[in-house]
């Protein structure tokens, strides 16, 4: 078994593989297409693309199959730092170590990269060459667009951004965290039970993935406290200032180490069944855990 760190960076450059080859089908000598490339070519640990490889460990599913769905994954989650970063928004200058989308290209532009790379997951989903039942991919289809709007992202940074400067309890934090960050994670392992086709696994992987989105969330946030820019490759100390309501700002530090240990222990203790299936998947929540970036 290759280290966690060769083979996340394997998985990264595979997922990037498929979609500059993808993209390169689609190339126009303009703004927007550069400032779509920019936004998903920027970097990234492909954290996503690592837990969707690793939830279709637990059918014995092909990897090729796994970077296609990582790959509309992660041009959902670019677009959502994109419009996270605007000035309407959480209004940041850097990510992944570069300017912000909008800060490089301008504002209207970086709106509609957001956009077109979001509507892009879809057709990479749907296209020809993802060998896939046409159920199979409507399903993905379907989970994927209900995790991406109110119900998921869309809704969890509205209430991001209408809960800063007030305080919240833990439910309703956990709530629209599980909604900004939980959703999208919880698609990248029940995708793995709508492509074996196991319809009473989907609701059980979705709740685990909704479980590792919550850590890493945590995480995040705990790296905005504590963490270093020069590693996170975007600025820090930024949610105390934004009065955003995390839970390290609701409970403290203490009670928010022991709600992770304790998150940790609910996804090993989920995934023992799988055995060492979910060798990967265990080794993706302790990576987010103990990750400086
Ligand atoms: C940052 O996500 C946004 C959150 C949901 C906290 P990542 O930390 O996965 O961002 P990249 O893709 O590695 O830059
Ligand atoms: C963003 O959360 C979650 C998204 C869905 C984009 P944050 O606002 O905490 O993410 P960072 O810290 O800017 O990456
Ligand atoms: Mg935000
Ligand atoms: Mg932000
Ligand atoms: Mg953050």
């Amino acid at each position: 078994m290759p280290s966690f760190a060769t083979d996340i960076k394997s998985v990264a450059d595979q997922t990037d593989n498929y979609l500059k080859n993808y993209f390169s089908k689609q190339k126009q000598s303009n703004h927007l297409y550069d400032a779509m490339a920019y936004g998903l070519f920027a970097g990234g640990k492909k954290i996503r693309s690592y837990l969707t490889v690793a939830a279709f460990d637990l059918f014995d599913l092909e990897k090729e199959t796994a970077i296609v769905v990582a790959a509309a994954i992660e041009c959902v989650h670019s677009y959502s730092l994109i419009h996270d970063d605007l000035p309407a928004m959480d209004n940041d200058d850097f990510r992944r170590g570069k300017q912000s989308t909008h800060k490089k290209f301008g504002e209207s532009t970086a709106i509609l990269a957001g956009n077109s790379l979001l509507t892009i997951a879809f057709e990479i989903l749907t296209n020809d060459q993802l060998n896939l039942d046409k159920s199979i991919k409507s399903d993905l289809v379907f989970a994927l667009a209900s995790c991406s709007g109110h119900l998921g992202i869309a809704g969890g940074q509205f209430l991001d951004l209408s809960f800063e400067g007030k305080s919240q309890n833990q439910k309703t934090i956990i709530d629209m965290q599980n909604k900004k960050t939980g959703e999208l994670m919880g698609f990248c392992i029940e995708a793995a039970a709508i492509v074996a086709k196991k319809n009473d696994a989907r609701s059980e992987l979705k709740h685990i993935g909704l479980d590792i989105g919550l850590l890493f969330q945590i995480a995040d946030d705990l790296l905005d406290e504590y963490g270093e820019e020069d590693k996170l490759g975007k600025p820090s100390k930024q949610d105390n200032k934004k009065g955003k309501a995390t839970l390290l700002s609701t409970l403290g530090l203490e009670k928010t180490n022991m709600l992770t240990k304790d998150l940790l222990i609910k996804i090993k203790n989920s995934l023992k069944k799988y055995g060492s299936k979910a060798d990967r998947l265990i080794s993706s929540a302790e990576f987010i855990l103990q990750r400086d970036h």
